[in-house]
This record gives C-alpha cells, sequence and structure tokens, in this order.
C-alpha cells in the first residue's frame, strides 16, 4: 500500500520539528499538531491510518475512546495499521510498576539525571484483537521478534 498524500500528526512539538526536517523528494506530506483523543477537530476525511508506537502510551481504559476517534476520521472499508514494541527482556526497560487497571510503567532517565516513571503498555494478541473488534473487521496481527502490527479495516 502506498499513500498519494499524507497527514501526519502528534500532540508535541518537538517530534514534529524532527519530522518536518526530514526529506520528502514527493511533497505530500503535511505536518500538524493534534490530540489522538480530539481527531474531530481535523476537518477531512482519510481513507487509511498509521498508529507508530502511540499504543502503548495509551492508558487501558483511553483505547476505545482513540479507535471510536481514529474510525470516524476514516471512510468505511479503510485500513489501520498499528504498530508498537514488544515486551523483549534485556531489551526495553524493565516494568518497575503496574497500576489497579493493569496499565505497565517503565523508569526512565533524562541526561539531566532526572527519572521518570512513563506509562508503555505490551497488550497480547487477544488482548488487540478484543479492542478492535467493536470498531473494526478482519484484524491481523504480526508479531515480530521486537514488534507488533495490527492490522483490520474500519466497519
Ligand atoms: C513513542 S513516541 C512515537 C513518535 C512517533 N509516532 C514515532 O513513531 O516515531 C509517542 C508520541 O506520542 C505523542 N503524544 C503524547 N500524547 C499525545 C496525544 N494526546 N495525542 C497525540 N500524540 C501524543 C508524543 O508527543 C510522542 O511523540
Amino acid at each position: 500500500m502506498t499513500a498519494s498524500t499524507i497527514y501526519a500528526t502528534d500532540f508535541n512539538a518537538a517530534p514534529l520539528t524532527i519530522a518536518r526536517r526530514r526529506n520528502y523528494p514527493r511533497k505530500n506530506s503535511h505536518f500538524a499538531h493534534a490530540d489522538a483523543f480530539a481527531l474531530g477537530q481535523i476537518d477531512r476525511v482519510f481513507d487509511a491510518a498509521f498508529v507508530g508506537f502511540w499504543w502503548s502510551h495509551m492508558l487501558l481504559g483511553d483505547t476505545a475512546r482513540f479507535l471510536r476517534g481514529l474510525s470516524n476520521r476514516l471512510r468505511s472499508g479503510s485500513t489501520i495499521a498499528i504498530l508498537d514494541n514488544r515486551y523483549v527482556e534485556g531489551s526495553n526497560y524493565p516494568i518497575v510498576r503496574v497500576d489497579s487497571e493493569g496499565n505497565t510503567y517503565q523508569r526512565r532517565s533524562l541526561p539531566d539525571g532526572s527519572e521518570y516513571d512513563v506509562l508503555k503498555n505490551f497488550p497480547t494478541v487477544g488482548e488487540l484483537h478484543a479492542a478492535v473488534t467493536p470498531y473494526g473487521v478482519n484484524s491481523d496481527i504480526t508479531e515480530l521478534d521486537y514488534y507488533w502490527l495490527l492490522t483490520f479495516n474500519t466497519r
């Protein structure tokens, strides 16, 4: 699958700046600020979506409203592809905390030595299928060594 035009979003300015600095020879990429939970503010409808390394940073209780908002921006039958990390011992930061809802957290440090617990969930294949079933059909999950890839079509 290839895209004739790409509309890429993030909530924060820094990743958008990094993305904009890259070279896009086809000049078909547009970058914009957007809250993943308020995609209704984007006044456009799309026919495919790619979600990169965002799922793991959502609270388990937020995945449904994210998928609902994303599906509402897409035509029926659109393909959604979601890519994120698998938990691989020794490759990931260890999980240091599990909250009462089952969300898992990694402790990460910045160059200045400050430390933060960062939300990072590692869903099972069954949890992913269950999460997307209300919003899509044909869900398929590929488990790579370090990543999982979920694809499905909007209803
Ligand atoms: C692990 S990074 C992935 C960045 C990029 N998608 C990539 O694959 O390289 C997670 C991103 O989620 C963004 N983010 C956090 N909260 C968000 C929100 N409510 N809406 C949209 N993006 C958000 C962060 O700014 C960060 O860039």
